[in-house]
């Protein structure tokens, strides 16, 4: 009885060893999430990143992209970055100030001269080095940057050719305190809401415009609503990508491959803006939005105590201001092609 006890339980071990050696290690599933459109070159930029690592590694990971808030809103993203729930979320510099107060400096108005002066400071590593590793103790740290454009605003029934035509208008910008008071400081009512909200917002009317990109117009349908979109172009705010802290920690050896597919992404994803711009532009024009080219000045004087403001309580932010101005002088204004 007891031999023929042992014989089975022999078995079983044999069999137990099989099937364990026959099937290969799980994947790790690396998810990824971001409030885009499938076309959005930021969604194009995480398909290469994808391709790139699962080419070096696609026995150990199989990354899943996550578009159009499947996951959540950007906010909602962020925080499930930092428990680790997901791996990786792009979110908006605008919302992560209220995570570190560091990066209340990219969400500066006129912070730079161009837009070959914002690309040189974000791809100075002096400079992002410490402001994308500031949030590790929050369990998420950037990992690189992405082009969002320059954001201006865009209404309903009113052309904005000025500050004072805001007045009045309750005006949609991202949640983040310096986009408020930049809204207050410019006369207009400032609505604080999710990304994804918007286009109802401002069919149902409980907006009257709102302040973006000229890819808002006709990736989000924004440009069926708002007819005029001014070029006051107030901000350029960088979208940035996040990852968890401890996941990124426990990569080891592979973390040289994710490094390789994050400048992948970057190099991707900026190339594709170009052209996306170009014809969001062009689709625009086809839903009737006029584009207006106001005198920036007005915009400029009305939102300069901002900058002051936040140099003044936030100090910490003046050496990064500092650099910044050598960027700008380097890369003056131009004429932005019309
Ligand atoms: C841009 C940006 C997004 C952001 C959105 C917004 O589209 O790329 O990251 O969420 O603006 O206004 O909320």
């Amino acid at each position: 009885m007891f031999k023929r006890f042992k014989n089975l339980i022999l078995c079983l071990l044999v069999l137990v060893t099989m099937v364990a050696c026959s099937s290969k290690p799980e994947k790790k599933i690396i998810r990824i999430g971001h409030n885009q459109s499938q076309n959005h070159p930021t969604h194009l930029g995480l398909l290469a990143f994808e391709k790139y690592v699962e080419n070096e590694l696609g026995d150990k990971y199989d990354i899943q992209v996550f578009p159009s808030e499947l996951l959540g809103s950007q906010t909602d993203m962020v925080q499930l970055t930092q428990t680790g729930a997901i791996n990786m979320v792009v979110a908006s510099n605008s919302i992560l100030e209220t995570f570190d107060d560091v990066y209340e400096i990219f969400n500066l108005p006129y912070l730079f001269a161009s837009s070959e002066a914002y690309h040189a400071v974000m791809d100075d590593k002096s400079i992002t080095d410490s402001i994308f590793t500031s949030t590790r103790d929050g369990g998420f740290e950037a990992v690189t940057w992405l082009d969002a454009g320059s954001r201006s605003f865009y209404t309903k029934d009113k052309p904005i050719e000025k500050p004072d035509d805001l007045k009045g208008l309750k005006i949609r910008v991202q949640q983040s305190p310096t986009n408020v008071r930049m809204m207050n400081l410019l006369g207009g009512s400032a609505s604080p809401m999710g990304f994804g909200e918007v286009y109802t917002a401002l069919q149902s009317g409980i907006i009257d415009g709102a302040e973006n990109n000229e890819m808002s117009l006709t990736d989000n349908g924004h440009g069926e609503v708002c007819k005029y979109y001014s070029y006051d172009m107030h901000q350029m705010i960088p979208d940035i990508v996040l990852a968890n802290y401890e996941w990124l920690e426990s990569l080891g050896e592979d973390r040289k491959v994710f490094d390789e597919g994050f400048k992948v992404l970057n190099k991707v994803q900026r190339e594709k803006w170009v052209s996306a711009v170009d014809n969001a532009k062009e689709g625009a024009k086809k839903l009737g939005v006029n584009f207006i080219y106001p005198d920036q000045k007005p915009f400029v004087e009305a939102v300069a105590p901002l900058t002051e403001e936040v140099l003044n309580r936030n100090e910490k932010l003046k050496p990064f201001y500092e650099k910044i101005q050598e960027y700008n002088k380097k890369y003056p204004a131009k004429e932005e092609a019309k």
